[in-house]
């Protein structure tokens, strides 16, 4: 690790307490010189560092710049499975995982951004991926799957995402299927899963799946094509350390039910959080729409849908719609 990394991963482990230069430097196996650079260099990242001789130096606790030490302190054990890189700002995470992955990059690899400029949703979308107020982060995997069974790499990641939510902002939230996350009606979260294929092997060469969280309310609000849809899980700032958390708890869910998931542990959560089952649906495809009622989510975690004609189809892919309930006949009469 670069000296400033180490020096930035010394002073969150004890974010608000002072560390003396000389206590940085011996742990660091560095000269006192190279940690007063490294903390100066920290200071132009934006990390609130205070100064005071004879003390040393604190990492503010309300200094919120998120870097990797941040999220690998959440990780606990796990902090080594993961290999996490933080960029200000990208194209897309999941495509600069992509050509990483192209080249080599392990397992585990992890890109966060702070902004995204062609942030990627489902569908060929984009992705509304604001500075500040989001997190958006890749995860590269390179799993002994069919593509068919790498589907589900996209449920457990769904319900980790929802499980992270709880844990870090107390908020209830619930699926959409495929992978759309909702808390109080609005989507927080959309995650995109994407692989390649290894034409030697004719499996798979490398899965990666990218998670967006709407964390704060941009001042202003959404743009006006997202309002009636997107959501935030906090409707003014975040409090300091949010993100990180958030990241490090997706990452530690995940990863437990990627190790297991031949035995879907996380099926059965998915399945109750998925708020389409029982409910009147769209079934769009291409340009056309059909009428069917949601029935359930299978094994394969695709959603099972019974058209108005009788017809009952398994769907592995694709966008539904909840069509609104109809009022009860009589309903508007007093
Ligand atoms: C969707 O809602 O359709 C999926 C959105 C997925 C967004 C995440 S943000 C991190 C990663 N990078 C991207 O470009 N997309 C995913």
């Amino acid at each position: 690790m670069e000296i400033k990394g180490a020096v930035l991963a010394a002073l969150e482990q004890e974010k608000g307490q002072f560390l003396s230069g000389s206590a940085l430097a011996a742990q660091l196996f560095v000269s006192r010189n190279a940690v007063w650079k490294a903390v100066k260099a920290l200071e132009e990242d934006g990390h609130r560092i205070q100064a005071v001789t004879n003390k040393g130096y604190c990492l503010l606790a309300e200094s919120d710049i998120l870097s990797a030490a941040a999220i690998e302190k959440h990780l606990g054990d796990r902090a080594g499975t993961f290999k996490i890189e933080v960029v200000k700002q990208t194209t897309s995470t999941n495509t600069a995982l992509k050509h990483k992955a192209g080249r080599g990059a392990p397992e585990g690899t992890v890109l966060v951004a702070e902004e995204q400029t062609e942030g990627r949703g489902r569908q060929g979308r984009s992705f509304y991926s604001p500075d500040d107020t989001g997190v958006y982060f890749s995860l590269l995997l390179r799993p002994r799957l069919s593509a068919m069974d790498a589907a589900l790499i996209t449920a457990a990641a769904a319900v980790a995402a929802c499980e992270a939510i709880e844990a870090v902002a107390g908020k209830q939230a619930s699926i959409k299927w495929v992978n759309d996350l909702f808390v109080g009606g609005k989507k927080v979260c959309g995650i995109l899963t994407e692989g390649a294929f290894d034409m030697e092997s004719g499996g798979l060469d490398y899965v990666v799946v990218g998670i967006g969280i709407n964390v704060a309310l941009q001042r202003g609000g959404f743009p006006e094509d997202l309002r009636d849809v997107a959501g935030a899980l906090y409707e003014g700032a975040a409090p300091v350390g949010v993100k990180a958390r958030l990241i490090a708890e997706v990452l530690k869910r995940l990863w437990q039910f990627y190790e297991k998931l031949s035995d879907k542990p996380f099926l059965t959560p998915y399945k109750k959080r998925s708020f389409l089952i029982g409910q009147d649906v769209d079934v769009l495809a291409g340009d056309k729409t059909r009428k069917a009622r949601a029935m359930d989510i299978d094994d394969g975690c695709r959603l099972i849908v019974q058209y108005d004609d009788g017809l009952i189809d398994a769907l592995s892919s694709g966008e539904v719609r909840v069509r609104p309930r109809k009022a009860p006949s009589g309903a508007d009469k007093k």
